[in-house]
């Protein structure tokens, strides 16, 4: 009984030595170490190498090492009986509250049109709001959407959901289905998405789609970055329908150096930096789901 990291992109010595510190009882193996294949029960993985998985024969559980499950749910070789785990530890979540915090802001108190009329050299000051005055519509109400949605409401603003289950949160709404998407969009001063990367998901946000909106609307998006169809948002933006986007991921990672994200006005980019995952963190909870799995 063993775990092994195959973490793509990530450095998989500091995983096992901070998951030794908690508990130095659990045998860990990075790629580099001498292991047998028939030890390994138990499989932590960001973007790992597809086809890797058939080498564990006695695999129980894989565990993704962020909140995404992409890579594990796109990969036919974790079997029905493998328990998936994803990390998704308290100081992640603070910190994608904080990056969905600081967007609603830069867009709310129009710090992106004062770097435009400084740019211009103009000294002028536009009118201010209250949080009151703006509708927030968060796309996605999960582990990260929910703590969203609590923190804007607790701000002030006009906060409505959009998930799979339609529930309350609270005392905001929280929309489900597509049925309900055309009313849902047209009525939010922001758009905020918190979606995962799911096949039913992807181009959410297309033409068809972003008719619905309220002409202006600013866009934010922090949780997949294939739910948003770039082409159409781009034309989106060009005709005044979208205002302006504010994201931290996108249809292909890493950003190629010629997409026109990076060069436009109206497009604030940041490199998948919402929330990079703690190591101690994550090991605590690595170990918490191998003794689960073990029991
Ligand atoms: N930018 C970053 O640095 C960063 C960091 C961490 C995570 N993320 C991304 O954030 C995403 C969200 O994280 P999370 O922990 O909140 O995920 P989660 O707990 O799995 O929540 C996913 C949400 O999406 C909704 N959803 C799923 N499929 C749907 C569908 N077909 N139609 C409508 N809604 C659907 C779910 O609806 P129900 O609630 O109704 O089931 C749920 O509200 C992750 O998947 C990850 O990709 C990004």
């Amino acid at each position: 009984m063993a775990i092994a990291l195959f973490l793509t992109g990530k450095d998989e010595t500091q995983w096992q030595q901070a998951i030794h510190r908690l508990d130095p009882n659990i045998p860990v193996y990075t790629p580099k170490d001498a292991f047998s294949d028939d030890q390994i029960t138990f499989a932590v993985l960001w973007r790992h190498p597809q086809g890797l998985l058939q080498r564990f024969k006695n695999l129980r559980a894989v565990c993704s090492a962020g909140a995404g499950l992409d890579h594990i749910r796109t990969d036919p070789d974790v079997s029905p009986g493998v328990v998936v785990y994803r990390i998704v530890p308290d100081s992640l979540i603070r910190a994608m509250v904080e990056y969905a915090t600081y967007a609603v802001l830069f867009f709310y108190r129009r710090f992106d049109k004062y770097a435009e009329l400084r740019q211009q050299q103009k000294w002028l000051q536009l009118p201010q709001n209250s949080p009151a005055d703006i509708r927030i519509g968060v796309m996605g109400a999960g582990k990260i959407g929910e703590a969203i949605i609590r923190h804007l409401r607790q701000m002030g603003f006009v906060v409505t959901g959009w998930a799979k289950h339609r529930r309350m949160i609270s005392d905001v709404v929280i929309e489900a289905g597509l049925q309900a998407l055309p009313q849902f969009l047209s009525q939010q001063d922001i758009l905020l998405m918190v979606l995962p990367a799911e096949r039913e998901l992807r181009d959410l946000l297309n033409e068809e789609r972003i008719k619905y909106l309220k002409k202006g609307i600013r866009l934010i998006n922090l949780g997949r970055g294939d739910v948003i169809r770039e082409s159409d948002l781009l034309m989106a933006i060009a005709s005044g329908q979208i205002e302006a986007a504010f994201l931290d991921v996108f249809a292909t990672e890493p950003l190629s150096g010629s997409h026109p994200f990076y060069n436009h006005p109206r497009i604030h980019i940041t490199p998948h930096i919402a929330a990079l995952t703690d190591v101690d963190d994550a090991a605590a909870e690595i170990a918490k789901y191998y003794r689960q799995s073990h029991q």
